[in-house]
C-alpha cells in the first residue's frame, strides 16, 4: 500500500517555485501560497497548492492528515557549508580572540585548525560520531534537512578517511542528508611544516594518494581548498582542485576570507560549484561571479563569531546578479552554530538582505550550490518532501526573532 500524507494548515506556504538558481530581483521570490497544503506520497511531493484545491484532488482521498494549525512552512534549509566532524570546541581561543588576538595569529602559534587536528586525531570514531549526532539533532531542530560536511581536521590518510567514512555512516543512520566534501587542503599539517618543501610534499600526498583514494571509494562529491594566507596558495589550490576533478570531485573553494587571494576567479575558471566566504572580494571578483554559474556562498556567522566588522558585500553581489547562498560554516574555530535562522538574522541585519532574499539563499540557492536543485530547495511536485515548519505568523519573523528557536520539529521525507 502506498502511504500518503495530506499536510494542511500552512498559513504561509513558501514554495520557492521559480527560476533556479535565483539571481538579482527574483532572489526575493518566495512563491508564497496563503493557506496552502501539500500531498506527500512516499516521501515525495505529489501535489502542492491552496488548501481547497489540494484537498479536492482524488489522490488526496484516504491520505493520513496533519493540520499544522496556521504555521509557516518552507523547504528545509540546505546548509551548503559545514565542518561537521570535529572533536571539541575551541573555547580557549574564543577568550584569546576577545582579548584581542587575531585568528591568523592564533593559527600561527599552533592553535586554530591545527589545534582541532590534534584533538581529532586523538578521538575515536565513536566519540566523533556521538558529537556529530548531537549536532545533527540540533541542525534538524533549527530547520535544516540537508547539509554539506567537509573533512579537514584529520590531515593524514587515516584521519581524513575516518571522517569521510563517518559522513557515509551518518547519512545512513539518521534522517538528515549529508553531502560529503574532501577538504584535505584545510591546512598544512604540523609534521610537514617543520621541513623545507613540506607544503609541496603535503600537496603531493593529497594529489597522488588521498584524492585518488577518495575518488576510488566515492567518499566525497566535492573537493574544497582553503586558499588564503597561511593556508594554500592559488597555485597549490589549482593543482589540488584539478586533481580532484580528475578523480570525479567537483571543486568548491574557501575564497577571499582573510585576504584577497584570487581564489574566486580560480574557482570560477575551474567550474567550482561555489566560492565561499568572500569578505575580501574585489569589484572584478563580483563581476566574475555574476557572469558565472558558481554560487557565492556567504557565511556571516564567521564574522559575527570572530567579532569582525567587515562582512561580505551581499548587496553588491545580489545587484550584480551573482547566485548568493547562505550557510552556517558550522566549525569550532570561526562559526560554532548550527542555526540557519541565526544566519538569516545576521544576513538581514549585517548583510542587508531582506528576509525573503535570505530564505531563498538558504534553500533553493543552497540546493543549487550542492548541485541538488532538482531534488530539494523548493516545494514542487516530484521533489523531496523536506520541510521546515515555523511557529510564527509571518515568514519575516524567522529572522526577526533571534536567539530563540521558533522552528517546530522538522522532518525530512516524513513517510
Ligand atoms: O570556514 N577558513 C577555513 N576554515 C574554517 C575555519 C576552520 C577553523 O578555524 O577551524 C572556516 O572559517
Ligand atoms: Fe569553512
Amino acid at each position: 500500500m502506498t502511504s500518503k500524507l495530506l499536510i494542511t494548515g500552512a498559513s504561509q506556504l513558501l514554495t520557492l517555485r521559480g527560476r533556479v538558481p535565483r539571481r538579482g530581483k527574483p532572489l526575493s521570490n518566495l512563491a508564497m501560497i496563503k493557506d496552502g497544503a501539500l500531498l506527500v506520497r512516499e516521501g515525495l511531493i505529489a501535489a502542492v497548492g491552496p488548501r481547497a484545491e489540494v484537498e479536492a484532488l482524488p489522490e488526496s482521498r484516504g491520505a493520513e492528515q496533519i493540520d499544522l494549525g496556521g504555521r509557516v512552512v518552507l523547504p528545509g534549509f540546505v546548509d551548503s557549508h559545514t565542518h561537521l566532524i570535529h572533536a571539541a570546541s575551541r573555547a580557549e581561543e574564543y577568550e584569546l580572540k576577545i582579548a584581542g588576538a587575531r585568528y591568523e595569529e592564533i593559527a600561527r602559534k599552533g592553535g586554530g585548525i591545527l589545534n582541532s587536528v590534534k584533538k581529532l586525531r586523538a578521538a575515536t570514531s565513536e566519540a566523533l560520531k556521538k558529537r556529530a549526532l548531537g549536532a545533527l539533532r540540533e541542525f534538524a531542530a533549527h530547520g535544516t534537512t540537508t547539509l554539506e560536511a567537509k573533512s579537514g581536521y584529520g590531515l593524514n590518510a587515516a584521519s581524513e578517511l575516518k571522517i569521510l567514512a563517518l559522513h557515509r555512516e551518518l547519512t545512513r543512520e539518521q534522517p538528515l542528508e549529508i553531502v560529503s566534501t574532501f577538504l584535505g587542503a584545510h591546512a598544512v599539517p604540523a609534521e610537514y611544516r617543520s621541513r623545507t618543501g613540506g607544503a609541496s610534499s603535503y600537496v603531493r600526498l593529497l594529489t597522488e594518494t588521498l584524492i585518488p583514494e577518495v575518488g576510488r571509494q566515492r567518499l566525497a562529491e566535492f573537493c574544497d581548498v582553503f586558499c588564503d594566507r597561511g593556508a594554500f596558495t592559488r597555485e597549490q589550490s589549482k593543482i589540488i582542485l584539478n586533481a580532484g576533478k580528475t578523480h570525479g570531485l567537483v571543486p568548491r573553494v574557501h575564497a577571499e576570507q582573510l585576504t584577497r587571494s584570487g581564489a574566486t576567479q580560480l574557482g570560477i575558471q575551474l567550474g567550482a560549484a561555489s566560492c565561499d566566504h568572500l569578505e575580501q572580494v574585489s569589484k572584478a571578483d563580483i563581476r566574475a561571479l555574476a557572469e558565472s554559474n558558481t554560487a557565492a556562498t556567504l557565511l556571516p556567522g564567521c564574522d559575527f563569531h570572530l567579532g569582525l566588522a567587515k562582512y561580505a558585500p551581499a548587496r553588491a553581489l545580489i545587484e550584480a546578479g551573482a547566485i548568493v547562498a547562505l550557510a552556517t560554516d558550522y566549525n569550532p574555530g570561526t562559526s560554532p552554530t548550527v542555526s540557519m535562522p541565526m544566519i538569516l538574522s545576521l544576513a538581514c541585519t549585517q548583510l542587508r538582505m531582506t528576509p525573503a532574499e535570505a530564505i531563498a539563499a538558504a534553500t533553493i540557492n543552497g540546493a543549487y550550490a550542492l548541485r541538488r536543485e532538482r531534488q530539494i530547495g523548493s516545494l514542487e511536485v516530484g521533489k523531496q518532501a523536506d520541510l521546515a515548519v515555523f511557529d510564527v505568523d509571518d515568514y519575516r519573523e524567522i529572522p526577526y526573532y533571534f536567539g530563540v528557536n521558533t522552528c517546530c520539529p522538522t522532518w525530512r521525507n516524513p513517510l
